[in-house]
């Protein structure tokens, strides 16, 4: 069977470790690389608190935005409010949902906290109120000075047409403050006075993350067109001097993704590489964004196919964009010096901290890594800057280090670190680190400053917002404390190195490892462990998992099979490959189904007795045991539910937590008994007990998650088990319970039968020992278990059933079109939609109804469908 693709022959992969791991040992490394001197890093210092008394001085200066941060930020209800209003007021087509977005936005919030606190025009709401509304709101004196008035006013004028412009205007001048211009030549016509200074610009084309073929094809016009724009205009000063584009790979293609590597070589990479070339032609530089940490790898890859063009030979303008955030960057430095010496070039290389630290953290945590790809201290990112700083200036023939950042101590930093012969720039982004430049011209003019300038459209530009806004309202941020008066210059500027050294602990406190997620709730659980399949390490060790599985398959014949009639003898296929035989199982007799409920019924109590703890432990070896054979229970559940790698994986790790949540839970109901009132003074204790043996009845579609949570909730209680697994999957379940008993499950408590839901599942449920019956599956077999349950004379018997639903989702103008398609593509196609959670109806507002159908249609041309086991394969 050919599980992976042999993609990307012609490059080498970069030797480099995918998830790295402690940062403890990352951290200690960097120590070692660290060669600047106690005393010139002690020098670095009060450079830096020179930089912030000279910039405080000039505050004055300092930006709308500056200003608006300072005030507002992320830290209090107003400036959250402000900052969701700007993301999505400016998309909304329709009137009355941007009255109803301004007025849930501006009518909580204490707005009059504000009042008069800031000096500059934008904050102060009162000549807001100007800005915004002309003479709406009547701006007399007394109003002026009364911000909560003057908000309190506004609000009961919410709903009014002049409102909505009057708020629309401010976010667009909020928005305004970090984009350049609408069109390139907008930008250009706005930036000639300062370059015509000297000063130097990257343009970045807005845009990112395309999902529809149609996208990427726009942002590639755009990226075309502005490299034209700026070789008219702005070349001729050699590669270096001249301005240059700034690229950002998502924008380029709709599945830039490891999965699909051999889609990303093959129509991304011409793509890239045209647009390098026209660069080359022009004679300006080009540099590729560095974005999500899961794209490193292949961005260096393609990265390192360009260095290596014939086409692109001779040519010094292509860069590279390093975040010293991740563990990884310190390797990724050598490695772009080896590649410069190997393809005889010298690469410009911009070094930055990163802008997507908190959503690596949660996807981190989500997929359930075994650590973060970033550090998860500041001073961590820092000292990793420094070293990275230090090791490109080393690099003198190789690399032309541009660094970029808005912090005075990095600033200082690198001027401490590089010789007074080096080459290098500085870089700050449009709307951010001016004052600060300007002090460092005052001292060193010559040191060149380019200016990173995104040009489009508002609905391009969110993404970039957010990066921003979160940037500069994070508390860690330099930016965020920079002009505050009341943080002191030697506490905004410290040294990493010695903070480094000081902490006792190495990862942030409040951020264990994913896996350590839960370790401080009540009754706390593991995370199950999980992979990310955006790492092709896994995909050679998944094809061994499925040639392991292709290779028992004759062997799956259980010994009752040799006395089994043929006529209880079933094949199992896999659906995806029907000429695909898996194995083979016996089905349930009559006889057998009575032998094992005698049995059951027979050790329950006795297990029952042995005690919640003991029970508990058992599912967590088996939690564990699940965890470490990820590969060999996704590789069967894919050749025999016709699942993809993403929902296998993903149901094994449901299979975990389901075990180890349990776990938890049964040693909080079933420890100590609850003391009841007794108001007649008797004694009344409440005890949690088993109540004989359960039906556990479940489905084809999650065949590992749904059967084991089953029974894993009835074992855990103190009751035994007869499973009865779909029939189009016995073979996972027959494996799962194989687990269970190796775990310490007893053998006479769980029993595994397989067979007809209509023969072996209406035999159990009408059996009278039957205490319990859970079921997964459709309404209709579930009313029919229903009806039986209740023709039975007896104790009433308890009935879980989990059945499908009609699951709608109400999408209307203020979400981000890009997000309502990712979110329907997991919830409708996801596991080919075969789930009961999954999307059936999306409702849209007529006013983005176009624009997100196209989108969805885009993205779902996208899709490919293919054999399940596949790594390139989004339904099976
Ligand atoms: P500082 O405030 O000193 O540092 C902020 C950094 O610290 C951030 O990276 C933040 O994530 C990190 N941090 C905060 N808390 C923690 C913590 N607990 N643990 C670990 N780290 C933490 N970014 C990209 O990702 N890709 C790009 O291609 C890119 N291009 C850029 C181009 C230019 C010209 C500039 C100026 C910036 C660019 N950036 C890019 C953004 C850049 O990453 C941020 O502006 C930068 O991180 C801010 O660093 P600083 O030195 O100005 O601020
Ligand atoms: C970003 O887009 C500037 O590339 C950086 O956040």
């Amino acid at each position: 069977m050919s599980m992976t693709k042999q993609v990307f022959p012609e490059f080498p992969e970069p030797s480099l470790q995918v998830t790295p791991l402690d940062e403890h040992e990352c951290v200690s490394a960097l120590l070692a690389c660290s060669s600047l001197s106690d005393l010139r890093r002690e020098s670095v210092i009060n450079s830096a608190i020179e930089l912030v008394k000279t910039c405080r001085s000039q505050s004055h200066k300092a930006g709308t935005l500056d200003a608006f941060l300072q005030e507002f930020g992320l830290s209090n209800k107003e400036g959250i409010a402000l900052m969701c209003l700007a993301e999505a007021l400016l998309r909304v087509p329709d009137d009355e949902t941007a009255d109803r977005l301004i007025a849930e936005k501006l009518s909580s919030g204490d707005w009059g906290s504000h009042q008069g606190r800031s000096d500059s025009a934008f904050v102060n709401a009162s000549v807001w109120g100007l800005m915004l509304t002309g003479s709406i709101v009547s701006l007399d004196k007394s109003i002026t000075k009364d911000t909560g008035a003057w908000m309190r006013r506004l609000g009961s004028r919410l709903g009014e047409p002049v409102i909505r412009a009057a708020v629309l205007q401010a976010m667009k001048i909020m928005g305004g403050q970090f984009v350049l211009g609408r069109t390139i030549k907008e930008a250009m016509k706005r930036t000639n006075k300062a370059w015509n200074k000297g000063a130097r610009f990257s343009f970045d084309m807005l845009g990112e993350g395309a999902r529809t073929a149609a996208d990427a094809e726009r942002y590639f016009e755009s990226y075309k067109s502005a490299i034209d724009a700026i070789i008219q205009k702005r070349a001729g000063q050699g590669t270096v001097q001249s301005d240059s584009i700034s690229v950002k790979i998502s924008a380029l293609h709709p599945r830039y993704e490891e999965r699909q590597a051999d889609r990303v070589m093959n129509e991304l990479y011409p793509r890239l590489l045209a647009l390098a070339e026209c660069a080359k032609a022009g004679g300006v530089g080009l540099s590729i964004d560095a974005e999500e940490s899961e794209r490193l790898l292949l961005s260096m890859r393609l990265f390192q196919a360009l260095a290596q063009a014939s086409s692109l030979q001779g040519w010094n303008g292509l860069g590279f964009v390093l975040q010293a955030y991740q563990k990884r960057a310190l390797a990724v430095c050598h490695w772009l010096a080896a590649l410069a010496k190997e393809s005889d070039r010298v690469i410009p290389v911009r070094l930055v901290k990163g802008a997507y630290w908190d959503r690596e953290i949660k996807h981190a945590q989500e997929l359930g890594l075994q650590d973060y790809p970033v550090f998860t201290r500041k001073c961590h990112t820092d000292l990793s800057y420094q070293v990275c700083a230090e090791t490109l200036l080393s690099y003198s023939e190789e690399i032309y280090p541009q660094f970029a950042t808005h912090n005075a101590h990095t600033v200082a930093l690198i001027l401490e670190c590089a010789g007074p012969e080096q080459t290098f720039e500085f870089q700050r982004l449009h709307g951010m680190g001016h004052l600060l430049y300007e002090a460092l011209g005052y001292k060193h003019p010559n040191i060149p400053v380019r200016v990173y300038a995104p040009v489009g459209k508002h609905r391009d530009l969110l993404p970039y917002l957010v990066r921003r806004l979160l940037e500069n309202g994070a508390n860690s941020s330099f930016v965020n404390r920079f002009l505050n008066a009341k943080v002191p210059p030697h506490e905004l500027v410290q040294d990493p190195v010695i903070l480094t050294q000081q902490q006792d602990e190495y990862r942030h406190k409040k951020l264990p490892v994913p896996q350590n997620l839960y370790a401080r709730e009540a009754q706390p659980w593991r995370n199950a462990a999980g992979l990310d399949l955006q790492d092709r390490a896994h995909y050679s060790v998944f094809a061994d998992a499925f040639t392991r599985r292709q290779r028992t398959r004759s062997e799956s014949l259980p010994a009752q099979a040799k006395q089994a009639v043929d006529a209880q003898i079933l094949t199992v296929l896999s659906p995806a490959d029907t000429a695909r035989e898996l194995g083979r199982v016996v089905s349930a007799r009559p006889e057998d189904i009575d032998t094992a409920i005698c049995a059951a019924q027979a050790a329950q109590g006795g297990w029952d007795r042995a005690g919640a703890d003991v029970r508990a432990k058992v599912l967590e070896t088996f939690a564990d045991k699940l965890e470490a054979e990820i590969f060999d229970l996704s590789a069967l559940i894919s050749l025999e539910a016709g699942r993809t790698l993403d929902d296998a994986v993903s149901e094994v790790r449901e299979a975990v937590d389901f075990c180890r949540y349990y776990a938890s839970q049964a040693r909080r109901l079933f420890g100590i008994p609850t003391v009841l009132p007794g108001p007649t003074g008797e004694a009344n204790t409440l005890v949690w007990q088993g109540r004989g043996v359960w039906a556990c009845i479940s489905p084809w579609n999650f065949p590992l998650a749904i059967f084991v949570g089953q029974i894993a909730a009835a074992l855990v209680a103190g009751n035994a088990v007869i499973a009865k697994p779909a029939e189009q999957t016995p073979l996972i379940a027959q494996k799962a319970v194989a687990m269970l008993l190796e775990s310490g499950v007893p053998r006479s408590i769980l029993h595994c039968l397989v067979g007809d839901g209509a023969v072996v599942g209406k035999a159990l449920v009408e059996d009278p020992r039957i205490a319990g019956v859970a079921f997964t599956g459709s309404t209709e077999t579930a009313q029919l278990i229903n009806r039986a349950l209740a023709a039975k004379t007896g104790p009433i018997v308890p009935f879980i059933a989990e059945t499908g639903g009609i699951n709608c989702m109400i999408v209307d103008a203020t979400a981000l079109p890009e997000q309502v398609v990712d979110d329907v593509m997991v919830s409708a196609f996801q596991s080919a939609g075969q789930r009961c959670s999954a999307l059936r109806v999306l409702y849209l507002q007529e006013d983005v109804a176009d624009t997100i159908i196209s989108m969805l249609k885009g993205a779902l041309a996208e899709w490919r469908v293919g054999y399940p086991w596949l790594p390139e394969s989004d339904m099976g």
